[in-house]
């Protein structure tokens, strides 16, 4: 069983806590190299893509990428703030640790704002991103906290492990790109451990009615989450046909949106949700029967076509 605490997580957030220069340096970004893995990235299975093809759609991917953890990031910085406001002056550190978390997410923001910035220079064109940031997290956090928590709680976990196993030892990967979420990793690190520690403190205070809504809850999130990725997606066939420099054949679009619907929905839910420490945070606070429900609509939403 997890034994994280907030006192530990400030600490070891204040030994890390890095600044935007030091991650961007005089770096640039390098064409010629991967700016993601093969792992996470949808270009493998597009076998009418040539390697330096499938190399490109990387370049594209990896705009998306970094604008997407900014964009949830507007959610989680301010449900953070409100963490904190309503934390117990009883727990050691809450207050603190919290507030912290907050800070480091507008950081991250302000960081990918400047990633999408230099991408677009580097590639010669603005990329299409998904937008209404601002509206999207008003509509998260108008949902149960305890569903927000745990979503939270994924999208943290993956940030772990998609450095740790698709990044950390990859010789091809882009250094730039490497070091960026190398940095991210090191903060997001702490608020995996605090998502953890404040969903089992909501869960706790919670009657089952409660915890049922904020399961339903979590579903709605799941599937809106889905809906943007294929948003993204749609913005991701166009700009990789733009940088590709070549007009998509009808079936072509369609096993490009395809095969990077798959590789997103694996980067930003499956990844996420079979974390490890994430399952233990999610068995713990469900029951079997609430268990079986997100895994069903999850078993949906992976499997479900592009535009559904
Ligand atoms: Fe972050
Ligand atoms: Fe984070």
């Amino acid at each position: 069983m997890a034994t994280y605490s907030y006192v530990d997580c400030l600490e070891r957030s204040y030994k890390v806590n890095w600044k935007i220069k030091d991650v961007l340096g005089n770096q640039d970004f390098d064409l010629s190299r991967p700016w993601l893995p093969a792992g996470l990235s949808g270009g493998s299975s597009l076998s009418f893509l040539d390697e330096e093809e499938k190399r490109k759609l990387t370049h594209v991917e990896m705009g998306a990428y970094a604008h997407l953890f900014g964009f949830v990031e507007a959610f989680i910085a301010p449900e953070m703030v409100a963490l904190a406001r309503d934390s117990s002056h009883e727990t050691a550190g809450a207050f603190e640790a919290l507030t912290n978390f907050a800070s480091e997410e507008i950081k991250h923001m302000h960081l990918f704002q400047e990633i999408r910035r230099r991408v677009d220079n580097k590639l010669g064109f603005e990329l299409e991103l998904l937008a209404g940031q601002q509206e999207v997290a008003q509509t998260v956090l108008s949902r149960h906290r305890g569903a927000v928590l745990l979503l939270t709680a994924a999208i943290e976990w993956l940030t772990q492990h998609h450095y740790l196993s698709a990044m950390r030892h990859s010789d091809e990967l882009d250094p730039l790109t490497k070091e960026i979420f190398r940095f991210h990793w090191m903060e997001e690190a702490q608020h995996a451990q605090l998502d953890h520690l404040e969903a089992m403190a909501h869960f706790k205070s919670m009657g089952a009615s409660d915890r049922d809504a904020a399961v339903e809850d979590l579903i709605w999130l799941l599937v809106a989450v889905d809906g943007l990725l294929q948003q993204q997606v749609g913005h991701d066939v166009v700009n990789a046909s733009r940088y590709l420099g070549r007009v998509f054949t009808a079936v072509e679009r369609q096993e490009v949106r395809q095969g990077l619907l798959k590789a997103k929905r694996h980067c930003f839910i499956e990844s996420g949700v079979s974390h490890p420490n994430f399952q233990e945070l999610f068995l713990s606070v469900t029951t079997p029967d609430q268990q079986a429900r997100v895994q069903d609509a999850l078993t949906l939403i992976l499997h479900r076509g592009p535009g559904h």
